[in-house]
């Protein structure tokens, strides 16, 4: 038990190791969550700081999240490595050791999803890709893949439908200010810049 509850708080630290903080402090001395959409994200970077910099941001928080449910597995087994995906993405949105104010987690879910469930999480991110390549919107794309996945999780059992869920939620509580800004047609699209590298 107790090294159960260790991975998942192991996860939820893992979690406050904001990649987009970490990279737009080395690569150009600046605080993301001051830029841009003002998300510690992949995509906040990708806009602020290019391509190069937007990529190794996506590819750090899907790593510490497949490190994150790997811990779990090894500590606890299957049911542990779920809670510790959900973990780590709840400490990436609200990293304690930042202020709280972290990430909307689709780049570390991605992760988690792809080390719980390859070929849903593949299925999801395909679908994801195709949105935002048809409106240019990511955070459409990341909102309809996520939300793909209690659905498709739902064929596997009702624990991985219940921690597709939580991950589906959280993105969706993350991305309510999109959802509002593509509601009213003012959302940034992919490609629009406020470049500052
Ligand atoms: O994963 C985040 C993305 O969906 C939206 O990011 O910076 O446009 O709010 P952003």
């Amino acid at each position: 038990m107790l090294l159960k509850v260790l991975a998942v708080l192991l996860s939820y630290v893992i979690g406050n190791f904001s990649t987009s903080i970490i990279v737009s402090k080395l690569w150009a001395g600046i605080d993301i969550r001051k830029y841009g959409s003002g998300n510690a994200g992949a995509t906040n970077v990708l806009r602020t700081l290019g391509m190069k910099a937007g990529l190794v941001t996506f590819i750090g928080d899907a790593l510490k999240a497949i490190l994150a449910v790997w811990i779990g597995r090894r500590l606890g087994g299957e049911g542990t490595a779920l809670i510790c995906g959900i973990a780590v993405v709840i400490g990436h949105n609200w990293p304690a050791f930042l202020g709280f104010k972290g990430g909307k987690g689709i780049a570390s879910s991605i992760g988690v999803g792809l080390s719980v469930n390859p070929i849903i999480a593949i299925i999801c991110i395909i679908v994801g890709i195709l949105i935002i390549a048809k409106t240019k919107y990511v955070s459409l794309g990341s909102v309809v893949a996520i939300c793909l996945l209690p659905i498709l999780l739902l064929f596997v059992g009702f624990k991985f439908f219940l921690f597709g869920l939580a991950l589906a939620l959280m993105a969706i509580y993350r991305h309510k200010e999109n959802i509002s800004r593509l509601l009213k047609g003012t959302e940034s699209k992919l490609g629009q810049k406020s470049r500052i590298k």
